[in-house]
């Protein structure tokens, strides 16, 4: 028996268009669009009609870089499958792609496989999973190729981190190479990770031992050599290449040079990188560590640059890089130590809110809203129009947005499985209200509706942004 449902009166928002328009979904999908009011819209029977009058309709966003339960820097992040899917359902996100991790020395298959053990059955949204490659050899290269085959489709490479997830020049230029042939995405970590080793070793050495010193160690200058450096490499490969959480300026611009030449590089920043900066990290009392990421949070006046990016295209998705650690107990272990801070942030749930903030501050329009946070990580990542926009046949992941109600995040209020909010009292116009999964309601009106184990595993075709 086939269930339908409407929405009625709301603006519909999608990376193309804006328009009043009811929409009529029908068996999880987009079934049609219909201009309010008109007798096709009138005409629509369902079991379910949401009245969406003075709020938008929009895509559910696809958050392409998350990290739940990732074990990291001697812990693991606070978020399992199952609270972060649901937080980011309470933010609007209706699907993430997360990383699955290769241990050096083990297959990419195995790796794959215990990040579906623990995503299955316990997700509140849909879900892809990423391949993070950290050993690069002739067996990782042939299971590249079968990946591809089974919708993982872009495979993560560090430039950082010697001795844990470190590739060098060669493996990189390696996995370029195969993922020239096979249709896969190499999304790159740009940091010289050698480089920086040698600036924590000499800033702890003289005594610098605070969270702020994990900005100043990890230079933008240094973000900007790899950028360059995995662009030229991905330029001999013939490969396409996606550089991840851009946080400096620089980057910014080598990526800008390399589009401008015709060259097929993409970056993605996050809102960390966008609303918070080096003063966070210099806060006192160890609470600086709340910010500890990489990259980086920068000085404030790369804000205006990544904004101008996301403006010009020369970034084109937001993802949160989510890799939550709690203060106490996990943060606190670099007390005395920044590079033993966990590195990782928060923000699955803030995403949307934040970025639609951007709309409110008069950063990016509407519709470059839902292209950065929903239509272009689904293109990027081969989930494009299943995912990402409101159309006939897409599956009918659609969030109610009120742009008018006022919050203030924090962690009393939030639903992530940390101890502290990055966004702590910050005001922000604009709210999600209601969420549907494939038609099912995930937030009703504010109240969680949902399941785990209502998200299922998505398949990805090969990067669809060339085309
Ligand atoms: O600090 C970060 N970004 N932690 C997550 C791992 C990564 O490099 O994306
Ligand atoms: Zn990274
Ligand atoms: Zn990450
Ligand atoms: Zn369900």
């Amino acid at each position: 028996m086939s269930t339908r449902t409407v929405i009625r009166g709301g603006l519909v928002i999608t990376a193309s268009d804006e328009l009043h328009a009811d929409v009529l979904i029908e068996d999880g999908r987009i079934a049609a669009l219909a201009t309010s009011g008109t007798t096709v819209a009138d005409g629509w029977t369902a079991e379910k009609v949401i009245d969406a009058t003075g709020k938008y309709v929009i895509p559910g966003g696809v958050d392409a870089h998350t990290h739940m339960e990732m074990p990291f820097g001697g812990t693991k992040a606070a978020d399992t499958f199952e609270t972060g899917t649901r937080a980011a359902a309470w933010g609007g996100t209706t699907t993430i792609v997360d990383f699955a991790i290769q241990s050096v020395g083990g297959a990419l298959r195995e790796g794959l496989d215990a990040w579906h053990a623990k995503a299955e059955g316990n997700c509140a949204i849909d879900y892809g999973f990423h391949m993070i490659v950290s050993d690069v050899n002739e067996d990782t290269l042939k299971e590249m190729d079968l990946l591809v085959q089974e919708g993982v489709t872009s495979f993560k490479q560090f430039m950082a981190y010697p001795g844990v997830f470190y590739s060098d020049d060669g493996q990189i230029l390696r996995a370029m190479q195969r993922a020239a042939d096979n249709g896969g995405l190499i999304m790159m970590h740009a940091e010289n990770g050698i480089a920086i080793d040698v600036l924590v070793e000499q800033a702890l050495a003289r005594g610098e031992r605070d969270p702020r010193y994990h900005g100043e160690v990890r230079k933008a200058l240094l973000e900007a050599e790899a950028t360059h450096r995995a662009i030229k490499l991905a330029q001999v490969a013939g490969a396409p290449l996606y550089v991840v959480h851009v946080s400096a300026m620089e980057a910014v611009a080598e990526l800008a040079k390399a589009r401008d030449e015709g060259l097929p590089v993409f970056g993605e920043t996050c809102p960390q990188y966008l609303f918070l900066s080096t003063d966070n990290l210099a806060e006192p009392d160890f609470e600086g560590a709340k910010y500890v990421c990489s990259t980086p949070l920068r000085p404030k006046e790369h804000q205006a640059k990544l904004w101008q990016g996301l403006r010009t295209n020369d970034l084109q998705v937001v993802s949160t890089d989510h890799c939550p650690f709690c203060f106490v107990g996990q943060k606190e272990m670099g007390r005395g130590d920044f590079s033993k801070i966990p590195n990782g942030m928060p923000g699955v749930e803030n995403r949307m809110d934040l970025l639609h903030q951007g709309v409110v501050d008069g950063h990016i329009s509407r519709r470059r809203w839902i292209e950065i946070a929903c239509a272009s990580p689904a293109r990027m990542f081969g989930l494009y129009p299943k995912k990402g926009t409101i159309a006939p046949g897409a599956d009918a992941d659609v969030v109610i947005y009120d742009p008018h109600a006022e919050q203030t995040v924090s962690a009393e209020t939030h639903h992530m499985n940390v101890d502290y909010s990055a966004y702590e009292g910050k005001r922000l116009t604009g709210r999600v209200e209601t969420v549907l999964s494939r038609g099912e309601l995930v937030i009703t009106e504010r109240e969680y509706t949902g399941h785990a184990g209502h998200g299922v595993y998505t398949p990805r075709s090969t990067s669809q942004y060339l085309n």
